[in-house]
């Protein structure tokens, strides 16, 4: 127990000397230039620290297709480098978020084939960002689409957005994730049902459940999920990055071990200027300046 509370203490000081080491330009990437076929880019938000990612394969409903699925992950990894970006918005269009993975693509993969390429480990890059990332769902987020909208850190739906886990009736099972992320939110019993059944849930529904956290109106929701990246944003990022990682752990450790994570990421967090000039500001009656440090 002792052991795995060190690790998790060093850890986050290891978060805090790779933040410190980084260079404090910033610096615009490819991934705002609009270079993409699957996916549109864009810096959005009165102080142009939001990234929006937009799925963008109207056709097929945003199916995830390799192609799809590498440039996400490109634009992922750039924006994740970019010091001016606080916040990452996911999102699709007003039918479809993702209407799962390619089918046609992978309808002759073999099982060898899916074994010795790993098939979907590719896919983990949304969950592996170090920046918040707010999924902005209107429509159809199925099978790997509704997967990838919970491996962001908060979902805001659509009024008429619709989750579901229907790979059931492919005759296969989720494979992002579903089994297990749609688990630990909802329950055993609810994502039995939609894991067996293939039935969809609204976006009303997944709010009572704990996986949306806020349902909007369909032309509203990109806006509200960048205010949401903005008001993240007025934080301080390094600070914003150690909290992201000790909500995850929850997911990850017993409670107990958790708690000691937790607990130490605190501790941690005096080792910050941030920190001193948070509580500094406040004792002063001033907004704070963060420097990210
Ligand atoms: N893969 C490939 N193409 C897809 C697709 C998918 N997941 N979902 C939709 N499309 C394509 C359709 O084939 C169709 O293309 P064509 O016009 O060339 O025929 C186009 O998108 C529009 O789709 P529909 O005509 O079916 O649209 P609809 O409004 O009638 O129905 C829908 C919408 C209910 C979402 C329906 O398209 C559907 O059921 N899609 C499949 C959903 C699904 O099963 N997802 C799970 C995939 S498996 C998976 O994701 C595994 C994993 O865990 C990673």
């Amino acid at each position: 127990m002792a052991n795995i509370a060190k690790l998790f203490a060093s850890r986050a000081q290891c978060v805090l000397l790779a933040a410190a080491r980084q260079p404090q330009v910033a610096t615009r990437f490819a991934s705002t230039s609009g270079n993409w076929e699957f996916i549109k880019t864009e810096v959005a938000g009165e102080g142009k620290n939001v990234a929006v990612i937009t799925l963008n394969r109207p056709k097929a409903l945003n199916a995830l297709c390799n192609g799809l699925m590498k440039e996400l992950s490109t634009a992922l990894q750039e924006f994740g480098k970019d010091k001016s970006i606080a916040a990452i918005v996911l999102t699709g269009s007003e039918k479809a978020f993702a209407a799962g993975a390619d089918i046609k693509e992978m309808l002759p993969n073999t099982y060898s084939q899916c074994i010795q390429g790993n098939f979907l480990n590719d896919w983990t890059e949304v969950a592996r960002t170090q920046k918040p990332i707010i999924a902005a769902v209107n429509g159809y987020a199925l099978g790997g689409g509704c997967e990838l909208a919970m491996m962001c850190d908060i979902i805001y739906a659509g009024e008429k957005a619709k989750f579901g886990q229907p790979e059931i009736a492919l005759g296969t099972i989720p494979g992002a994730g579903g089994t297990q992320r749609l688990t630990r939110v909802v329950g055993k019993s609810k994502a039995m049902e939609m894991c067996l059944t293939g039935n969809m849930i609204t976006a009303q529904e997944a709010e009572k459940l704990g996986l949306a956290s806020k349902v909007v109106p369909a032309d509203q929701l990109v806006g509200e999920a960048i205010k949401l990246g903005e008001k993240i944003g007025t934080h301080s990022n390094l600070i914003v990055q150690l909290c992201k990682e000790a909500v995850n752990t929850a997911y990850e450790t017993t409670l107990q071990e958790g708690l000691k994570y937790e607990r130490r990421t605190f501790h941690a967090t005096f080792s910050t200027a941030d920190r001193k000039e948070g509580m500094t500001a406040f004792a002063e009656k001033r907004p704070a300046k963060f420097t990210n440090e």
